[in-house]
């Protein structure tokens, strides 16, 4: 029996040292790394082979090593060029972890490798040349790290199918023209490497190329033409350089595949090419720019654009007739143009829309009923333009808008009851306009709005009572409307309210002392209305940054934190008030002298009184 267990332990001790080579090279990485979690626990070496080890894979055959995938591990530590005695690896991945060295000369030992993400860890020093030399290297991920330095030109000489070289802080350098003799490449991401200068005509030669991400740099100059000769891309990112010029005229039709393309935030002047909007784009943004000219029809005709970005450029005319017709449009932003004519009804046909923005253009005419269809619009912003009539009554009320803003155009009628319906609006932003009628009650059931500024409107009657209902309210501007009757109780519950500005109304009846509750109240214009009575004393409660109570008909005291000079501006125009501030209050019956008696009545003497919910 001892026998027994004796041999049986010699037996597993022999078995300890029978570790191969590849898993004793394994075996020297374990102990440069920080690993707080653990990751290499199962890497036993007491184990035969290190084909059972977490994250190393072997091939089933030979039992040799051939990929070990150490991303998001949560390691720390120098890169384990050990690694590159494993003949076999052709997968190494060390993605996402705070790998900190500088990448060794000797990697080039790696010579199986075919896949290397190092991507998003901290590695320094310039890109060693020659990873060039690793023959057979078809992915190379080196994203988000700090390597500086140049790209090496050397890169131009081997057959890559992606390099990914984005997010590193590359000292200012050009693009290499040698990467132009890739011509196997299938992606090329040098998204912020810090890139200047010119984009080479040869990348055009990159013949195979699906993916270029060029943005967040520093290229200048133009656009080359020679890039119309990607015929595999299908997306091409130049968004945030300096890139100026035209976008070549011709060439586009041979960039069947081209899906996405973003020149946004550069330079570029000259019109969209017609023969560019006619491809099957899905995804067009040029915003930040100074193209002008119309827009070409024929991008109408893509039945897979679901991206239009064009703000902020010098665009004019209709926008194309059929826009959203064939296609299952979901963002759309023209803001900022000269664009002019009407909102193509066709614009939702297909249901899709989430985001209409037409700010600040010369967009004319009603807003189409079909819109008032279109259940998954989240965002409207029609505002700056010469809009008129109605709003749709279904408009009003679409269930997922968060923000509607109208202001500034002509649009009249009234704020229809279905706005009931519009469960998650919180911003309604529809000053400036000829907006009629009353204030409907059902406003007051949207439990998410944040902001209401309806100024400069001709709404009529009172405020709902449901209005103090709303518990996320910061701001409320009706200023310039012809409203009246009180401001109704409840008010205390605006918690979060910031902004009241109900100036120039028809509004009286005592300013509530509620309003002392309001605890974030930072602006108040209650100036020209027919409020009376007395100024709440709990005003003195806030941190009121403007206040304005003037051209009213409120009486007695100032309160006497607001009873001096530079107040004075606040409480003009309300004849029958008094306090310390000279020629307010002509001192008739000795107001002044009653001051102490009445802050010790002040607990009873606010009288602010507010009309009941009903
Ligand atoms: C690598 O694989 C080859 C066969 O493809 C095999 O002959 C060789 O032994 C392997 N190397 C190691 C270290 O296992
Ligand atoms: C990066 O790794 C951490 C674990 O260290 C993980 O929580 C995180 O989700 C990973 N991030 C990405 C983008 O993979
Ligand atoms: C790299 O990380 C390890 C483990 O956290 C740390 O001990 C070492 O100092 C770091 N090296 C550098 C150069 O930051
Ligand atoms: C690779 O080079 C580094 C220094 O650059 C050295 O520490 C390491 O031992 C070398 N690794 C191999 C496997 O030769
Ligand atoms: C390149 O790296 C960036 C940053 O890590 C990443 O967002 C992008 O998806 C990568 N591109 C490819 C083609 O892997
Ligand atoms: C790579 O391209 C450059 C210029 O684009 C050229 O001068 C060079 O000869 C090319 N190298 C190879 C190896 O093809
Ligand atoms: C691009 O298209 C034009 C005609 O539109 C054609 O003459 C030219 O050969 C094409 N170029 C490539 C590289 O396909
Ligand atoms: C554009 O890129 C620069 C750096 O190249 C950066 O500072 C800036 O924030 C970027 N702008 C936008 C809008 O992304
Ligand atoms: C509601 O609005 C928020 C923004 O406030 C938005 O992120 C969310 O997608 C909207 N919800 C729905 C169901 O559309
Ligand atoms: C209050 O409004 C009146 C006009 O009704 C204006 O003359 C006065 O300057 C305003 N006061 C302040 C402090 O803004």
């Amino acid at each position: 029996m001892l026998l027994l267990v004796l041999v049986l332990s010699l037996h597993s001790t022999q078995q300890g040292q029978s570790l191969n080579q590849e898993g004793l090279y394994l075996q020297r990485v374990k102990p440069g790394f920080d690993d707080p979690d653990g990751v290499f626990s199962t890497w036993n070496d007491r184990d035969d082979n290190p084909c059972n080890w977490h994250r190393v894979t072997c091939d089933s055959v030979t039992q040799s090593v051939n990929s070990l995938d150490l991303s998001s591990a949560n390691i720390a530590g120098p890169f384990p060029s050990v690694l590159c005695r494993l003949d076999n690896l052709t997968s190494l991945s060390l993605y996402n972890n705070s790998v900190n060295s500088t990448l060794p000369e000797n990697i080039s030992d790696c010579r199986s490798l075919e896949h290397l993400n190092l991507a998003q860890n901290l590695l320094t020093g310039e890109i060693p040349k020659s990873l060039a030399e690793i023959p057979n290297l078809k992915h190379l991920d080196l994203a988000g790290n700090k390597f500086s330095g140049r790209i090496p030109a050397s890169f131009g000489g081997f057959r890559h199918l992606e390099l990914n070289l984005s997010y590193n802080p590359f000292s200012p350098g050009r693009i290499p023209p040698e990467l132009g003799n890739l011509t196997n490449l299938e992606a090329l991401w040098l998204t912020g490497c810090n890139l200047m200068g010119p984009i080479p005509d040869s990348l055009g030669r990159l013949g195979r190329l699906i993916d270029l991400d060029l943005a967040l740099n520093e290229l200048v100059g133009p656009v080359p033409s020679s890039l119309t000769e990607l015929s595999s891309v299908v997306q091409i990112e130049l968004y945030n350089n300096s890139l100026t010029g035209e976008l070549p005229a011709t060439g586009w039709s041979n960039m069947t595949k081209l899906r996405l393309l973003d020149a946004s935030m550069n330079e570029l002047t000259g019109t969209i090419p017609d023969e560019l909007c006619s491809l099957s784009l899905e995804s067009l943004n040029l915003y930040e720019n100074q193209f002008q000219g119309k827009l070409p029809e024929n991008l109408a005709k893509s039945p897979n654009l679901y991206e239009l970005r064009l703000f902020s450029n010098h665009l004019n005319g209709e926008l194309p007739r059929d826009l959203g017709k064939n296609s299952r449009l979901m963002w759309v932003d023209v803001s900022s143009n000269l664009f002019s004519g009407e909102i193509p009804a066709t614009l939702c046909e297909n249901g899709a829309l989430k985001e209409l923005l037409m700010i600040h253009n010369s967009f004319s005419g009603e807003i189409p009923a079909s819109l008032g269809d279109c259940r998954k619009l989240t965002r409207v912003q029609f505002g700056y333009n010469f809009f008129s009539g109605a709003v749709p009554a279904r408009l009003w009320g679409l269930p997922r808008v968060y923000l509607l803003e109208l202001t500034h155009n002509s649009f009249s009628g009234e704020i229809a009851k279905t706005i009931a319906g519009a469960a998650n609006l919180s911003s309604l932003i529809i000053s400036r306009n000829r907006f009629s009628g009353d204030i409907p009650t059902e406003i007051g059931w949207l439990e998410n709005l944040v902001e209401f500024t309806g100024s400069d409107n001709r709404f009529t009657g009172s405020l709902p009572a449901s209005i103090v209902n709303l518990g996320q309210l910061e701001r409320l501007d009706l200023h310039d409307n012809s409203l009246t009757g009180e401001i109704p109780c409840g008010i205390h519950s605006w918690k979060k309210i910031n902004d009241i500005n109900l100036a120039d109304n028809d509004f009286y009846g005592n300013i509530p002392e509620e309003i002392g509750s309001l605890m974030v109240l930072n602006y108040l214009d209650l100036s020209g209305n027919r409020f009376s009575g007395k100024i709440p004393l709990g005003l003195q409660n806030l941190k009121l940054t403007q206040l304005n109570l003037s051209s009213n008909r409120l009486s007695g005291n100032i309160p006497p934190l607001y009873a001096k000079e530079v107040y004075k501006n606040s409480f003009l125009g309300n004849p029958g008030l008094c306090g310390d501030i000279t020629g307010l209050c002509d001192d008739k019956n000795g107001a002044k002298n009653m001051d102490h008696v009445w802050s010790f009545k002040k607990a009873k003497s606010g009288s602010g009184g507010c009309r009941n919910l009903t």
